[in-house]
């Protein structure tokens, strides 16, 4: 590859696994699978590891996922919550065990083997064996303070049982839903004609985050602990010990712990644990295996984001082999035709599977995929199975590639491939499915996030001819929603509220919600920021658009096209008219932007601001703000007992400030 290929590789992948971490850790409604996800990181660690001048401190490789979101006060941890290395090869695992048994100088290391529970990372400070605080993991060192909903987890005790318990301690654990439970959540969302939630790990984390205490209270959620944070006085010496103390304390711990010695036994366990994870309450994607004793698990250390001294085993996601009955086109809000397998239904993880996605055209010739062809299924993170490969030695000898049509599925009309696109489009615009599509869209929790008005409700919508665009959703009246099937009185108010509310949503929201080709919820933010109003962003043009951070050639493009159509012009027109009113974020006053292009670190105690607050007021001022500190990074900003980040800077040669430092360039700035 040439340099600026690694350039542009290392830059899309980034971005991609930044929109995932986004979806996954901020959103709780992940777009793939783990699996798929673990791999975006291998390729890019790779990427950057073979391209070290491409390293940066704060790619997504160097850090943990961030779950912070708005509402909740942050709160420090007394020690950093990290996430884990993981792998799914043995020949990895071994690797792992070589390598701490090599760093020890000890044979047969003693380790703990766990299950890896798939649900939300929570940290529970107790002072004095009283629970005072429950905090998530945050960007691992700050998270949100989420105890007024950690209170309704009926197994969390608010008070330790037993003596001589530890002044403060910090205990690791994860919050999960029980899958009867989510069963039981779906079916009452159903009935209501609502959309329902795709799997339980969502919905335990949307949960965990809701500001609203009443629908947590009818929300049952579960918790396991598993890991020490920080402990005043130290009081225990080995994770199997402390595992022993939680239950002795009255927490619910894994369903079942190993204790080992060597890699041979701790496989050994792995596997055990793999055969025995489906009849656990909480889903499990692995198994977590710890090196035992605390000392060694010191001797260790950590890397910037993970312990060295502990490993997580993923489960390859479950797979079964069926036969394709079928393949049909669903189109989207674009017009796009995306083919789905209609599948003789099978088991797989737990539940049936008779549809799969084939993801898009040019996968699925790829693939070689046939009608009558027997395939291979998987269903990783219980989100939409996909068809992973035909079983070409199972092909019915007179089957034929899958011709994909000249007219629209849903319309009639003639499909056509873009230029430039590999995908086929349906090209009308009234296309019944693009204008659900759209609805959807712009309903959906990603955009303006109306409850109540999911694919359903959007359907009888549109089929009973009471919308046809975004805007008509602002012309609905309380008789024509009541009049849908299976509404009552009390939820037409309740959606009629909902749509009331939408109008002051976030600016982005709203510029996510229309549906600008390109323009995705990153970009939307961007743009929200860098123009306040969709007024302004109307009369950009193509040349401002590309100078805006994180905005291409070819998003200006769509966004300038979009606003061109007239039938677009006048949704928007009629949407203002009908009393749209976005809250504009806070937006950089330009000539205010003195540490435009700068990248800060911060660390240690500043004297008078929060470090939150140094972030707030360096990002106002243009400046981006890292997790750690590189090569490409501008200052330092040190307050009091910083460590290892100043020590990094120096050897860098990265420039110090304090926070009077801070305060002088703004000052200076201000008056040059
Ligand atoms: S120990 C220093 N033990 O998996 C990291 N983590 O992918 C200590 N997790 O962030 C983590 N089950 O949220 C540990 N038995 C277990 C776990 C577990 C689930 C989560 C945890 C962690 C993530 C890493």
């Amino acid at each position: 590859m040439k340099d600026v290929q690694v350039e542009v590789e290392i830059r899309a992948l980034r971005k991609e696994i930044e929109k995932h971490d986004e979806l996954y850790y901020r959103q709780a409604d992940p777009e793939i699978s783990d699996q798929a996800y673990d791999q975006l990181k291998r390729d890019l660690e790779a990427l950057e590891a073979a391209h070290p001048e491409w390293a940066s401190g704060d790619s997504p490789t160097m850090r943990v996922g961030d779950d912070l979101v708005e509402g909740f006060e942050s709160y420090v941890h007394r020690q950093p919550m990290m996430s884990l290395d993981n792998t799914y090869s043995k020949d990895e695992f071994y690797a792992f065990v070589e390598r701490v048994e090599k760093a020890l100088e000890f044979d047969s290391v003693a380790f703990v083997v766990e299950p890896k529970i798939d649900g939300v990372a929570v940290s529970i400070t107790y002072e004095n064996g009283k629970l005072v605080r429950a905090v998530t993991r945050g960007n691992g060192t700050e998270g949100d303070d989420i105890t007024a909903n950690a209170l309704f987890i009926d197994e969390l005790p608010g008070e330790l049982k037993g003596t001589g318990l530890p002044e403060i301690i910090e205990i690791r654990g994860e919050i999960y839903m029980r899958n009867d439970e989510f069963d039981r959540i779906n079916a009452e969302r159903r009935a209501a004609g609502l959309d329902e939630f795709k799997n339980p790990r969502n919905l335990a984390a949307g949960t965990v985050k809701m500001l609203d205490r009443n629908e947590v209270a009818r929300r049952k959620l579960n918790i396991v602990l598993y890991g020490l944070g920080f402990c005043q006085p130290e009081m225990v010496s080995a994770q199997s010990e402390f595992n022993q103390t939680l239950t002795d304390w009255g927490f619910p711990v894994g369903e079942r712990i190993w204790k080992v010695r060597g890699a041979d036994e701790a496989w050994q366990a792995i596997n055990e644990l793999d055969s025995l994870r489906d009849q656990f309450p909480y889903p499990t994607d692995g198994a977590v295996v710890k090196t035992d004793r605390l000392d060694q698990q010191d001797q260790l250390g950590k890397t910037s984001k993970a312990p060295r001294w502990a490993i997580a085993f993923k489960f390859a996601a479950e797979q079964a082999e069926t036969i394709l009955e079928g393949i049909t086109l669903q189109v989207g809000r674009t017009g796009v035709l995306t083919p789905v397998a209609e599948l003789r239904p099978t088991q797989l993880a737990g539940t049936t599977v008779s549809r799969a996605t084939l993801h898009n055209q040019e996968e699925m010739q790829r693939k070689d995929v046939r009608i009558g062809d027997s395939v291979i299924v998987e269903k990783a993170g219980e989100i939409i199975p996909a068809v992973i490969r035909v079983v070409f030695e199972k092909r019915p000898s007179d089957s034929l590639p899958f011709v994909f049509p000249e007219s629209c599925p849903e319309c009639g009309a003639p499909t056509q491939k873009l230029e430039g696109e590999v995908a086929l489009r349906c090209v009308n615009a009234e296309c019944p499915a693009q204008i659900k599509g759209r609805l959807q869209h712009f309903a959906s929790r990603q955009c303006m996030d109306i409850e109540g008005l999911g694919e359903a409700v959007v359907d009888q919508l549109v089929e009973c001819s009471l919308v046809s665009n975004i805007s008509d959703i602002y012309r609905l009246t309380y008789d024509q929603i009541a009049s849908l099937e299976k509404f009552a009185e009390k939820s037409a108010q309740n959606l009629m509220a909902a749509i009331e509310q939408s109008k002051t949503k976030e600016l982005w929201r709203l510029l996510h919600g229309l549906g600008v080709p390109q323009v995705g919820a990153t970009a939307a933010k961007d743009l929200a920021k860098h123009f306040g109003s969709v007024a302004s962003l109307r009369e950009a043009d193509v040349e401002t658009l590309v100078e805006i951070d994180g905005i291409g050639e070819k998003t200006a493009q769509g966004i300038v096209a979009y606003f061109k159509s007239e039938a677009n012009a006048s949704i928007v027109e009629s949407l203002f008219e009908l009393g749209m009113s976005p809250t504009a974020p806070e937006m950089i006053d330009r000539s205010e932007a003195i540490f435009e292009g700068m990248s800060f670190v911060i660390t240690g105690t500043l004297p008078t601001m929060k470090r939150d607050e140094a972030k707030a007021l360096i990002e106002s001022k243009g400046g981006k703000v890292a997790g750690s500190v590189s090569k490409k990074t501008t200052f330092l900003l040190a307050g009091e007992s910083a460590g290892s980040k100043l020590t990094k800077a120096e050897s860098l040669g990265v420039e110090v400030l304090s926070e009077a430092d801070l305060f002088d360039k703004i000052e200076k700035g201000k008056s040059s």
